[in-house]
């Protein structure tokens, strides 16, 4: 094999970070692979859009054909967000003998079982460290890391946006607009972002992490949701009189009578380290039977830090078609259903 070929799926805030990355990292990453990575060609919505990247602009199209017919590809990076459309392009690139790296939180969520399944059965690879977190390694740190022990709950902050929002609401007094359109520009919110104010995108996160975590499969569904709009006014103010900054927090926990998973804004005592949690950053604490408590931090959203993962995946998808393996895992989803509202 002389070179590995990516077809790039989206080029947005996360797969231009992607194409900034393997292009900066080249170097970097010929020395870790042995063989160059190159992204052959690139879908987006838009043909005529200016861009501003080292690749020729021969390498966009609008057709994803395109991509899944040209044999340069070896697998397929999906950035281009949403449910269905992305949904059937996995399903595509999967039937098509192609491998997919994925930062899609709202089609891993519902459908990372289903998908899984597929790639199985086409022995490609399925990835998603970037679907959680943003810049954080915790899908590979629940699947692998933490592998041994029981893991007995989760409590964190998943979601940039909301975490951009009440920062800049608490610390510079912005209005909820102003502190929203800042997270847009910045590239942080979701394309509809009802998805991060309303909890919807923390929701899809603690039912991926939930999953992975006690090796069973947590829907959307189970997760009890509220969001922003709980907060009242004047709430803001009430929390930093009595010691505390409102955040908006996902839990998960599984005891003796099942499991439960929630996102809803809460109040953390100022000296708790997850008050201190600001901007678009992201922490989750993993408590496991062995391992006590652990916590993982860093930056939650954002064009070279979602994009670090998506290239970690790229560089393991890359190691295992190198070694010929692609395709063999077994996954945490494949476990059987033991959520709390099914038993009752
Ligand atoms: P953007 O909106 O910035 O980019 C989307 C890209 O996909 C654009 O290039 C767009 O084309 C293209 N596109 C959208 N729909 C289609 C379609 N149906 N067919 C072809 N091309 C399409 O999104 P992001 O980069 O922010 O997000 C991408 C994914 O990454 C989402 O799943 C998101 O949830 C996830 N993610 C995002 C993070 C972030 O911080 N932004 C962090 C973690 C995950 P065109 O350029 O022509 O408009
Ligand atoms: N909109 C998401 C967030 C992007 O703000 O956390 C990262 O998944």
């Amino acid at each position: 094999r002389k070179e590995i070929g990516i077809g790039l799926l989206g080029f947005g805030v996360v797969g231009s970070g992607v194409a900034t990355i393997l292009h900066k990292h080249r170097e970097d990453l010929l020395h870790k692979l042995g063989v160059p990575v190159r992204i052959k060609r690139v879908l987006i919505k838009d043909k005529n859009k200016e861009r501003d990247t080292e690749l020729p602009k021969e390498a966009f199209t609008d057709q994803l054909d395109d991509l899944l017919n040209d044999e340069a590809i070896d697998f397929i990076v999906e950035v281009f967000g949403g449910t269905d459309d992305a949904k059937t392009a996995i399903e595509r690139s999967l039937k098509a003998g192609k491998g997919v790296v994925t930062a899609n939180k709202d089609v891993m969520a519902v459908y990372g079982k289903e998908l899984l399944a597929l790639a199985d059965e086409n022995s490609c690879d399925l990835f998603y460290e970037a679907s959680v977190g943003g810049g954080i390694p915790l899908i590979r740190t629940l699947e692998d890391g933490l592998a041994s022990d029981r893991i007995s709950s989760l409590l964190g902050i998943v979601n940039g946006t909301t975490n951009f929002i009440l920062t800049k609401m608490k610390e510079e007094k912005k209005t909820y607009e102003d502190a929203l359109a800042e997270a847009t520009a910045l590239g942080y919110a979701e394309a509809d972002p009802s998805a991060d104010v309303d909890g919807i995108d923390a929701a899809r996160k603690m039912a991926i992490l939930a999953s992975l975590s006690f090796s069973t499969e947590v829907h959307l569904d189970d997760v009890y949701v509220r969001g922003l709009s709980v907060i009242e006014d004047g709430d803001l103010e009430l929390a930093e009189q009595f010691g505390y900054t409102i955040k908006m927090a996902g839990s998960a926990k599984k005891d003796e009578n099942g499991i439960e998973v929630a996102v809803e804004p809460v109040f953390v005592k100022n000296e708790h380290p997850l008050a201190s949690v600001n901007n678009e950053f992201n922490a989750v604490y993993v408590y496991g039977d062995a391992v006590g408590e652990t916590m993982f931090y860093g930056p939650g959203a954002g064009s070279l830090p979602t994009a670090t993962s998506v290239t970690s995946d790229i560089v393991a998808a890359c190691r295992n078609l190198l070694l010929g393996v692609n395709g063999k895992r077994i996954h945490s989803f494949q476990y059987e259903r033991k959520v709390k509202s099914d038993d009752q």
